[in-house]
């Protein structure tokens, strides 16, 4: 299993040779930019402290990625490689792989609860989205939502590998192709796809997790096409002064360290407000009391 290290060469490394031919397949749909791709990047692989196999896999995906010159510079290159470093620093394999099964294991109720509101969100996508990107999609619980989309292909953006095999499955059982599933080694803050390239942006409880949220937001608007949505739920800071609150603002940091970095005190929905969608974003929120400390959530539509 590799380490997790946010540099260009563990993105390009990812990329094995079974899922050369996915991308192969997606290419054409999928700009994958060429700042992430670069002389640079490549020539810092053998700098690599983990000392494994990046630089054969990068020489050997490489070709099949496909590259607009419009990202040529190598500067783009270095900032996006220290960008990756700084924004997230390398986690422990056995912590992300824990992280990632109690995700899969330990959801189920809160995926239960939190349906109704998935379901009319995702009507949103339904012959207005055929290309979706989702940020921080972990375990892939999104997936059955998906599946009522016509001609949707998904790519999921996550820093988290030991997320992939989990939505891959999630993938296949709601009936996905493989073909129309592409999962990207990347953060919400660098997403490394061309602008205006995605229909539509996914975002359930990530923005807790990101580690800069106005970022995020702007890297959304950048990618989505004029016209494109962006459909989010998040969990959020409950109201100033309650008791819950007064709980978060205790629990918050120890959450940080269990939950791979979640914040339980964000004001989310103020992000976005302040993020200014060219068409507004219609921010609504909730309390669902069974989900405890979490039971704030904000969810909505936001538009390009
Ligand atoms: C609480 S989990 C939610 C996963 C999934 N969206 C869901 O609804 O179950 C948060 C996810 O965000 C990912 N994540 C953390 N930091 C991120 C970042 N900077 N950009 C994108 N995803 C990030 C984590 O790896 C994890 O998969």
């Amino acid at each position: 299993m590799a380490i997790l290290h946010l540099s260009p060469s563990s993105l390009i490394s990812t990329i094995t040779h079974s899922q050369r031919r996915r991308i192969r397949a997606s290419r054409d749909s999928v700009k994958i930019r060429k700042d992430l791709i670069t002389t640079e990047s490549v020539s810092s692989l053998s700098l690599c402290p983990c000392g494994r196999r990046h630089l054969l896999g990068s020489m050997i995906s490489m070709p099949f990625l496909p590259i607009s010159s419009s990202y040529a510079s190598g500067s783009s290159a270095s900032i996006s490689m220290n960008d990756l470093k700084r924004l997230r620093p390398p986690k422990p394999d056995w912590y992300e792989e824990l992280f990632a099964w109690c995700m899969n294991t330990g959801m189920e109720s809160y995926e239960a609860e939190i349906s109704d509101y998935k379901m009319k969100l995702f009507e949103n996508l339904v012959g207005k989205a055929e290309k979706v990107l989702e940020i921080g999609i972990g375990t892939g619980p999104n997936f059955k939502y998906y599946s009522t989309i016509p001609n949707v292909s998904v790519l999921g953006v996550d820093p988290n590998a030991k997320m992939e095999s989990y939505a891959r499955r999630s993938a296949v059982e709601a009936g996905l192709k493989s073909q129309d599933f592409t999962f990207i080694h990347a953060l919400g803050e660098s997403i490394p796809l061309e602008d205006a390239s995605v229909d539509a942006v996914v975002g359930t409880l990530v923005l807790c997790s990101v580690t800069d949220v106005t970022r995020t937001l702007n890297e959304i608007k950048r990618i989505l096409r004029p016209g494109g949505i962006y459909i989010f739920i998040e969990h959020v800071a409950a109201e100033d002064g309650t008791v819950l609150r007064l709980v978060q603002n205790v629990l918050d940091p120890l959450q940080q360290v269990v939950a791979d970095g979640c914040h339980l005190t964000r004001h989310t929905g103020d992000y976005i407000s302040e993020a200014r969608f060219n068409g507004g974003a219609d921010i609504n929120k909730v309390s669902l009391p069974s989900l405890a400390y979490i039971s704030s959530h904000v969810y909505g539509v936001a538009y390009n």
